[in-house]
């Protein structure tokens, strides 16, 4: 009785293959808790993320990857997910990639790496560096939003193509958004390449200095909060 049950089940789903109908995961708006149910401290959002268990990724993790820096930065970059490097110190950028980022912040912003804030799109390393799913990600996004709520920053720049995908919703390419200023309600977000992508790429880094040189110029054309000047 239960086979044949399930028999007509598996017609019936193959039969909405047929129609059109996609099998996914939950709608990413399904998924998503609410940014406004989490604590308004980022020590206490960093502890629920260490706790958190609500996505695959939790079961390969060494160490959660909440974040680092200036809690009142006014630049804050999102990459996309902790390498193995991060996955063994719980600490953003640290591996090779990293290297080149605080070399990108320290010698163009001509700031210290511990001024800006740095976060990724997902907090844990997804196995063997793939791509976060959409799931994941959106799983992990309430974290990163109330993180931008509570650090407010001016400047979001995103590493990649899918820290800019998943903090936007938006698909375009990122050589389309590459370098563009864009007006977010809260913040100027600017896209850039990935370290990682530069690392394998070298003839990019021109470009990705370019970026991080309209960054400076934004900086400068405000009065910095953190350094009262
Ligand atoms: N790549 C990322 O996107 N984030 C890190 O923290 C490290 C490497």
């Amino acid at each position: 009785m239960k086979n044949l049950h399930n028999a007509l089940q598996l017609k019936q789903l193959y039969l909405l293959k047929q129609m059109g109908y996609a099998y996914t995961d939950l709608a990413p708006s399904e998924l998503e808790m609410e940014a406004a149910d989490l604590p308004d401290s980022l020590e206490a959002l960093g502890q629920i993320v260490t706790g958190c268990h609500l996505c695959e990724l939790s079961k390969h993790r060494h160490k959660t990857v909440f974040g680092e820096g200036n809690p009142r930065a006014d630049v804050m970059f999102v990459g996309e997910g902790p390498g193995a490097t991060e996955d063994s110190t719980g600490r953003p950028f640290v591996g090779r990639a990293g290297e080149l980022l605080t070399k990108m912040i320290e010698n163009v912003l001509l700031i210290p790496r511990s001024e800006v804030y740095i976060a990724n799109i997902v907090k844990c390393r997804p196995p063997g560096n793939r791509v976060p799913t959409e799931s994941e990600a959106f799983t992990c996004r309430p974290y990163l939003l109330k993180q931008i709520e509570m650090i407010q920053p001016r400047i979001i720049v995103t590493l990649g193509a899918t820290a800019y995908r998943y903090l936007t919703n938006d698909t375009s390419p990122i050589s389309r958004v590459r370098g563009n200023t864009i007006q977010a309600r809260n913040y100027t977000l600017i896209p850039t390449f990935h370290p990682s992508y530069l690392l394998r790429n070298p003839s990019a880094r021109k470009m990705a200095f370019g970026d991080l040189k309209t960054i400076k110029e934004l900086m400068d054309s405000h009065p910095n909060r953190n350094r009262g000047s």
